[in-house]
């Protein structure tokens, strides 16, 4: 018994280690919300399009093919290697491995920007998405840009001309009394209070905050896609399996009966 109480302190005490590193999106507190859309062929598309204009450069997604994907998100090969594949020496079979030497981007960020074939998986969906939108101006770093759900990203800000510049700012935000009701004044106005770190953007990028969402969105929904491709396989399949047990059900169900009338 002591040794099965000690055995639940110790997965406990490991619990609460790994849980203790705050916020799952670093300064930001909570992730946004985020609801991967598998089945939606458009969505992913733009996502991959997206991911090799502006990603592919220095991230490669070497667990992945580009045949495979051509063939999950039905993309005409021709029409891939016309506009999405800017490497003549590449075949449709080849894995994605990405264009960069790791050596020179090691020179260049100080770290080598990841594989990113894992990386809905490694964190989480919703982590990407709201780490892609959390850029924000920063003076003291190398490219004058930090990240509020990962605090000091070596990476530079590949879609500022399109999300436009943000800040961090403050607003004035109401004061709770301990019994969750909103604190106010004799005179009956709401108490306010100033507090920081927010981010405010300035609206100056290519895209409206709505169309910069979703340009996001259908990004983190291809690298979710890309990080498990058979789980759209695996899903369908799901459906036919219940599918073949509830007729195989009935059958037996039948079958059954057919033997009882030989009992009776
Ligand atoms: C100019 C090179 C460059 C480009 C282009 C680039 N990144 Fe990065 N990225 C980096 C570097 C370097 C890091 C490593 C940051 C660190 O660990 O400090 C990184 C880190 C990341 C991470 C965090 C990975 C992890 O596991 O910690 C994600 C997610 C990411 N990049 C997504 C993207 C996406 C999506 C795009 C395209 C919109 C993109 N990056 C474009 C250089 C780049």
């Amino acid at each position: 018994m002591k040794h099965i109480t000690s055995l639940f302190f110790v997965i406990f005490a490991a619990y609460m280690f790994s849980a203790g590193d705050g916020a799952p999106c670093g300064d930001y507190g909570e992730c946004d919300t985020f609801e991967p859309d598998l089945w939606n062929n458009e969505s992913l598309q733009k996502g991959f399009s997206t991911y090799i204009n502006y990603c592919y450069g220095c991230h490669s997604l070497k667990y992945s093919r580009w045949n495979r994907i051509a063939t999950d998100l039905d993309i005409p090969e021709d029409l891939m290697f016309k506009y999405l594949i800017f490497d003549s020496e590449v075949k449709s079979g080849d894995l994605m491995t990405g264009s960069m030497i790791k050596f020179n981007a090691e020179q260049w960020f100080g770290v080598a920007p990841p594989d990113l074939t894992l990386v809905t998986r490694a964190h989480s969906p919703e982590w990407v998405y709201t780490y892609l939108r959390t850029f924000y101006e920063d003076g003291s770093k190398q490219y004058g840009v930090n990240n509020l759900v990962y605090p000091g990203a070596a990476m530079p800000n590949v879609l500022l001309s399109l999300q436009g510049q943000q800040i961090l700012g403050c607003k004035d935000m109401l004061t709770y009394a301990s019994n969750g009701g909103v604190k106010r004044d004799e005179t009956g106005n709401n108490i306010t209070e100033e507090r920081c770190g927010y981010l405010l953007s300035l609206n100056n990028g290519q895209l409206s905050t709505e169309e910069f969402d979703q340009l996001i969105y259908d990004l983190t929904n291809f690298l979710t896609y890309v990080g498990e491709p058979a789980k759209r396989v695996r899903e369908r399949m799901g459906w036919y399996v219940i599918f073949f047990f509830i007729i195989f059900t009935a059958l037996a169900h039948l079958l059954y009966r057919e033997y009882q009338k030989d009992y009776h």
